[in-house]
């Protein structure tokens, strides 16, 4: 596998569509979740732009702490963009993988990581870690895609079948939701809840979550599962010209797990 490169394009395109009404109420849904309380102590794996973590510097408050480790240096200084939050601690940025969390055990009351697992080489390992930095009966709350959720109207439907199997290169586990679980509990942690959040975009307009990842999948696919540069083009003007007649929608699922 060639994953997707979070280098500094694709970290402005991810940033770009994280901004978008249908992830800002992804986010509101993941706050929802994290029921975050003044003081809490939190790390965000795999932070990226940081909206999340800005959001969730508000609700802790200055007693809070907020912390977030990401691999890629392109997302980490979009998120040095947003350490200062009104009324809330200064959130605290270091490179590093969920395969080794620089932080002593017992650090957090909570961890959060939306959209970064199904990345992951070893999620169990990286539970194993997550589970160290939790003070015991902290709390995870994971959000993955299950790229098998997609429902995308197209006039080639061949061509959209072979353009989604190669964008599934671009993560090592485009299925993750449906073993998390199960690979939750052999780790020793409780399932709490589990919900799906959906996108569902029914109009194409430039300012959903769908339209900019067209332009992700337009930007990876080219060499991988035998997709060509124009049959790319072609497969994201087709979309874009479908205007009223566009179809979108996919699931996100949601897990929280109690370290019990
Ligand atoms: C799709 S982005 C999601 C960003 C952020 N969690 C959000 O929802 O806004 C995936 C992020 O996970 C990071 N990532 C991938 N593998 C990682 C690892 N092993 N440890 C930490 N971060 C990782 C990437 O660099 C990227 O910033």
């Amino acid at each position: 596998m060639n994953g997707l490169s979070f280098d500094p394009e694709v970290s402005r395109q991810v940033e770009a569509v994280y901004g978008t009404p249908d992830v800002v109420e992804q986010r509101r849904v993941v706050r929802a979740a994290l029921a975050l309380r003044a003081g809490d102590r939190v790390l965000d794996v795999g932070v990226g732009p940081g909206l999340l973590a800005a959001e969730m510097a508000a609700e802790v408050g200055p007693t809070g702490r907020i912390c977030g480790i990401d691999v890629s240096d392109s997302m980490l200084a979009i998120a040095s963009t947003r350490v200062e939050v009104p009324d809330g601690p200064r959130i605290e940025l270091e490179q590093a993988s969920v395969a080794r969390i620089p932080y002593p055990a017992e650090s957090f009351d909570v961890v959060v990581s939306t959209q970064v697992f199904e990345y992951i080489e070893d999620v169990s390992g990286a539970l194993d870690e997550v589970r160290r930095v939790l003070r015991p009966a902290g709390r995870v709350v994971l959000l993955d895609t299950d790229w098998d959720s997609i429902v995308w109207r197209s006039s080639d439907d061949a061509r959209m079948e072979r353009v989604l199997t190669a964008f599934e290169d671009h993560l090592v586990d485009p299925h993750l939701p449906r073993t998390l679980g199960d690979v939750l509990a052999k780790s020793g942690f409780t399932l709490t809840h589990l919900q799906t959040v959906p996108i569902l975009n029914s109009s194409y307009d430039g300012r959903t979550y769908s339209s900019g990842l067209i332009d992700i999948i337009a930007g990876f696919v080219p060499g991988h599962g035998g997709v060509s540069e124009e049959e790319a083009h072609a497969w994201a003007d087709d979309l874009r010209a479908l205007g009223a007649g566009y179809f979108f929608s996919l699931n996100r699922y949601l897990f929280v797990a109690s370290a019990l």
